[in-house]
């Protein structure tokens, strides 16, 4: 028994999931598998790094980052991250795949460096679209090398699956301005996080009927259901007011230390970005809330050049289901608030995944590529641009969906926020 004990527990985990029943040896923690929560005694460090035989830099035992995570993350460990699945259920996880999706090659990931791409490692070389703000460069994006470890601290987190914490290099590339600094106990897992690494949108328990005002709808999964995203949304809500969000709280603001300038609040399509952020929000004040968080101009390669750029909201709830299922999360920064959790703020992760998708991307009439700057599928979670008829179920003549949807629509709301800046 010179093998360290994780493989045991690994080889007790795939009994576990032949069984149906998905677990780790420490699933009352917040970070799964071997990723803090170290002992004194612990052998976790000998999952990953080598005293004296290391073949990869940081004494790894394997020559790359990509290369060290899938040793487990590939089909041994439950969570698939290469083929989006759940070892077991077959289920797709919350964030998708880097190799493939719902069985499909992917169209789109968060490349990360020696990631295979048609064969070929990827270099991990990327523009994070949307952190510029105009200052000190181009107004196109921050280059830089992508990993795995660009997200994740595989040591533990505060954060959510193991996100990266505030530290005094806390940005993914050092020391620029464009970039935000990450955050401590930023996105925390609900109470409903199990965890639960994967959903099905045909499942009842993953995807649960949110009822419509005055009626319990029988509980169908389908079009008009909302899935559950395990995570704090930082989208706080305020009875009487527009929803507000905490520009350093939740996932949003997790994608947001890259992609900057993306993270938009109520009433964000009907001002531009130089809107600048023009008052605070305080308990029993009258506010207004600013429309836009991080203001700036943008070159987005479209021709027009470095301009104000209008953006959909991120940051806000939405009451109505969507017409096909759609992932929200968990309203505000508590992940255990009293009374019930509402799961109705939308974010980044409800029109994308975190790590790929397979979705299809077919340029519009008129259009010879995929509009935007990543011209591709861009992680989105429906093919092509289903993610937005999913909301905006009253825009045109509707399209029979089958079955027919289980609650009536309710178009969203523009909420008026802040006064325009001419
Ligand atoms: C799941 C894999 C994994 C485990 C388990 C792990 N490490 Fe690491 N470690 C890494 C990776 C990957 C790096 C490279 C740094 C990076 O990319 O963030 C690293 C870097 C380091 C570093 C140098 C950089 C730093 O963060 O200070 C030290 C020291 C270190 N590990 C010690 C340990 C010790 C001690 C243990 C056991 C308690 C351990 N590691 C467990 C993956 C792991
Ligand atoms: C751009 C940031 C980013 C990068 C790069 C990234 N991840 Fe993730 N990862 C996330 C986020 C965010 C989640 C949570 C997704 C959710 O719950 O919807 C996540 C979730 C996970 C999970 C839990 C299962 C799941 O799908 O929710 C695992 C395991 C994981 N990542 C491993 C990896 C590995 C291995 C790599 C490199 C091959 C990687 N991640 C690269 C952001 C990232
Ligand atoms: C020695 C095996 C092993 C290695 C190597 C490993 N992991 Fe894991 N990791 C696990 C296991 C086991 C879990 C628990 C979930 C599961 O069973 O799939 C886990 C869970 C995770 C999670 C979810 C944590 C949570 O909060 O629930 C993330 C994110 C993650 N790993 C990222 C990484 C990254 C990034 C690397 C490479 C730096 C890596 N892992 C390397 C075994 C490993
Ligand atoms: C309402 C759905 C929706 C939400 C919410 C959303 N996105 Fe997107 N995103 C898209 C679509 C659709 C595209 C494809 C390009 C386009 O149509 O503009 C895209 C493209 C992107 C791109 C590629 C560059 C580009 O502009 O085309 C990045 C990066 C991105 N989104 C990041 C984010 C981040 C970060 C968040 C959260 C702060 C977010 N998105 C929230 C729908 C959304
Ligand atoms: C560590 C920095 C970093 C973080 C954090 C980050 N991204 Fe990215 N993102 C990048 C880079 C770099 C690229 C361009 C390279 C690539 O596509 O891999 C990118 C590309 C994208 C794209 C376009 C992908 C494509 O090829 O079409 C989308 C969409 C996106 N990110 C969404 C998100 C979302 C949603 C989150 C939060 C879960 C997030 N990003 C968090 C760095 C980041
Ligand atoms: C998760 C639900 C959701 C998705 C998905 C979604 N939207 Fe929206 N959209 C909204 C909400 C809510 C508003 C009101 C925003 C506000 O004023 O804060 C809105 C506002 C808009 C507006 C401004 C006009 C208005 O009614 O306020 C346009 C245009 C728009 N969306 C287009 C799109 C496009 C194009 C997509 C796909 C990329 C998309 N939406 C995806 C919920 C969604």
């Amino acid at each position: 028994m010179k093998r360290f004990k994780l493989l045991g527990v690994i080889a007790l985990g795939a009994v576990i999931v032949g069984a149906g029943l998905v677990t780790w040896a420490t699933p009352a923690q917040a970070n799964g598998g071997p990723h803090g929560n170290f002992t004194l005694t612990t052998s976790s460090c000998a999952g990953c790094h080598r005293a004296h035989t290391a073949i990869g830099p940081d004494l790894l035992k394997s020559e790359t980052v990509y290369g060290l995570c899938t040793t487990c993350h590939a089909g041994v460990a439950q969570t698939d991250v290469v083929h989006g699945q759940q070892v077991g259920t077959g289920k797709t996880l919350n964030g998708g795949g880097f190799e493939q999706v719902r069985g499909g090659a992917v169209s789109s990931s968060h490349t990360v460096e020696d990631l295979p791409v048609n064969g070929t490692p990827a270099t991990g070389a990327g523009t994070a679209w949307g952190s510029q703000d105009g200052v000190g460069d181009g107004g196109v994006g921050v280059q830089g090398t992508l990993e795995c470890t660009s997200c994740h601290n595989p040591h533990g987190s505060t954060n959510y699956r193991i996100l990266r914490d505030a530290s005094t290099t806390a940005k993914w590339v050092p020391n620029d301005p464009d970039l935000l600094s990450w955050v401590s106990y930023q996105v925390l897992a609900t109470r409903d996080d199990a965890p639960n690494y994967a959903f099905d949108v045909t499942t009842q328990a993953d995807c649960p009927v949110i009822p419509s005002t005055g009626t319990t709808p029988t509980p169908t999964p389908g079009p008009g259901t909302k899935c559950m995203s395990r995570f704090t949304s930082g989208v706080q809500s305020v009875t009487g007011q527009p929803s507000i969000i905490d520009p350093l709280k939740g996932m949003n603001a997790f994608c947001a230390t890259c992609h900057k300038s993306y993270l938009t609040m109520s009433g964000g399509p009907g001002f531009n970005s130089l809107n600048t952020p023009e008052a605070t929000v305080g308990p029993g004040t009258p506010t207004r809330i600013p429309s836009v968080i991080y203001p700036g101009t943008q070159d987005a390669l479209d021709g027009h050049g470095e301009v104000a750029r209008y953006r959909h909201s991120v940051g806000r709830t939405k009451g109505s289901p969507p017409k096909q299922p759609l992932r929200f999360a968990a309203r505000g920064n508590d992940p255990n608030p009293p009374g019930t959790l509402q799961y109705d703020a939308m974010g980044c992760l409800t029109c994308h995944f975190a790590h790929g998708t397979n979705a299809a991307a077919t340029p519009a009439a008129g259009d010879t590529i995929m509009p935007g700057p990543a011209a591709d599928s861009a992680l989105l979670f429906y093919d092509n641009r289903g993610v937005c008829i999913s909301c905006h179920q009253t825009v045109g003549v509707p399209a029979t969906v089958t079955p027919a949807p289980t609650n009536t629509s309710v178009p969203p709301t523009n909420t008026p926020t802040a006064t325009p800046v001419p």
